[in-house]
């Protein structure tokens, strides 16, 4: 039986930039930069990390970190009383896999490798390596960072057999955040965590989201601030052939499609979705994504609703949500009638202004750089109060874009933040999902989110 916290969530605030020294090791036959980390411990930061570090190794009570991508919920992969404890606290099915995370790939091929010592061995090279050939272009090109890749779960595995849901394969990742790099480091355990919202719901791009799903069934959430990617990991199976995307994400197909080998891989995703079989990824057939109130997905090119189009939306509440992206404009009508809320009124929305062109050049480099980035106020809210057909009612209003970057780190937050506002259905526009890097991962997210979806 998992144990379960009674008690209050405590939100631990870490800058990175306060825990210490880190030391960046260049391996130079392998495939990686591998990091040190040479904590600060009289920094109540380091110590925050310490915490949480403890507690994986010892608690089967998940705690949430921080990813680039979204917030996880952590527990020590190899534990099965731990893995139970990540299912029992986002309430998710029990068949659904958890993604293992790593802090360098030597953990990676310790893992690969049950019984055998990595460094006692020959120095790994192309052909020796434990990592199937197909994924070194892969993790030259985008470890650490927002790729997720399917493994063999090798004979021996030390991974608790919760984590692959009864798979014979594993998801394996290496963050680019020196947080969670660092918390898998100070553990030294591989780290199961899958987003750390309750099962059906928006995943977190903030602390307080995870707070707001999770208190009190967790103890601990390391804050480091918002996401800077804003929706999760692309998803890859590099032993099919050809090999295929299960989950769009932080990395487009053409940017995989730019690897030796991967040049023909295949969207698995869509086709599930399309003919209603059985999803490769199994948790892309869970209801995912949805806030309490409905969403409703105009798709792009679809103009904005007129006042009287959103009339059957309206519920007790006689309030609507709206999130804008690329095109759609205010209701001019009703400018002068518009009230806009400060930026720092809407929760979560002071975030990075990371470049993610720069996070895979330099693997870890690029992600201390980073650390200097300033935030940028992102999301602003506007109310209006309109009147149609004798009903008065209220729109909030949500611009999240214009660029698919703001709009992958904007979604789930502004999904949530309308939420909060209890608003009778939420209008959301669509954006074209071929038309840059993580489009299509932002729209995958929002069609599963959305009960009625209207087409252009
Ligand atoms: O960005 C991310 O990937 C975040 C952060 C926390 O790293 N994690 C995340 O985990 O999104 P989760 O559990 O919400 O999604 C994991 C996805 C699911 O769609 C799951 O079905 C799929 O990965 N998955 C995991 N193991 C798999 C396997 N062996 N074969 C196929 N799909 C797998
Ligand atoms: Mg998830």
């Amino acid at each position: 039986m998992a144990e379960r916290s009674s008690t209050a969530t405590a939100i631990l605030p870490v800058n990175a930039k306060n825990i210490g020294k880190l030391k960046i090791r260049p391996k130079s036959d392998d495939l990686l930069d591998d990091i040190e980390i040479d904590l600060d411990e009289t920094s109540s930061d380091a110590q925050h990390l310490l915490r949480a570090a403890e507690e994986l190794r010892t608690s089967n009570v998940p705690i949430a970190f921080p990813t680039e991508t979204v917030y996880g919920l952590g527990a020590d992969a190899t534990r099965s009383n731990a893995v139970q404890g990540i299912y029992h606290a986002k309430q998710r099915p029990s068949d659904n896999p958890l993604i293992v995370h790593f802090a360098s790939l030597d953990q990676l091929r310790a893992l690969l490798r049950p019984g055998m010592s990595i460094g006692d061995g020959p120095s790994i090279n192309a052909t020796n390596d434990p990592i199937p050939s197909i994924y070194r272009p892969l993790i030259k090109q985008f470890w650490p960072g927002p790729l997720t890749i399917i493994l063999p779960n090798p004979t021996g595995s030390p991974l608790a057999p919760e984590v692959t849901a009864g798979l014979s394969t594993f998801g394996a990742r290496m963050p680019a955040h020196l947080l969670a790099l660092a918390l898998i480091k100070l553990t030294h355990v591989p780290v199961a965590a899958p987003s750390a919202n309750a099962s059906t719901k928006p995943s977190p791009t903030a602390a307080e989201h995870v707070h707001h799903d999770l208190d009190r069934r967790i103890r601990t959430i390391i804050d480091g601030g918002p996401c800077s990617v804003g929706v999760e990991s692309t998803v890859v199976d590099g032993l099919s052939e050809p090999p295929t995307i299960l989950r769009p994400g932080g990395i487009s197909i053409e940017q995989l499609r730019s690897c030796p080998g991967w040049e023909n891989v295949q969207m698995g995703y869509k086709n599930a979705a399309e003919t209603g079989s059985q999803p490769r990824a199994p948790g892309m057939k869970y209801r995912h994504y949805s806030p309490k109130a409905p969403v409703i997905l105009y798709e792009v090119g679809r103009s904005p609703p007129a006042n009287q189009e959103m009339v059957p939306f309206l519920g007790t509440n006689q309030r609507l949500g709206m999130v804008r992206t690329k095109r759609w404009k205010v209701n001019h009508r009703h400018e002068d009638r518009a009230v806009t809320l400060e930026a720092g009124n809407v929760n979560g929305t002071e975030l990075s202004n990371r470049n993610r062109d720069n996070r895979h050049m330099t693997g870890v480099t690029a992600l201390i750089a980073a650390l200097d980035a300033t935030p940028e106020p992102r999301k602003a809210m506007q109310s209006m109060s309109l009147n149609a057909q004798e009903t008065t009612f209220l729109v909030l209003d949500i611009n999240i874009g214009p660029s698919t970057d703001s709009i992958a780190r904007g979604i789930f937050a502004a999904l949530r933040e309308l939420d909060r506002e209890d608003v009778d259905a939420i209008l959301v526009e669509g954006i074209d999902d071929i038309e840059d890097s993580v489009a299509a991962a932002v729209m995958n997210r929002i069609r599963k989110a959305s009960e009625i979806k209207l087409s252009s």
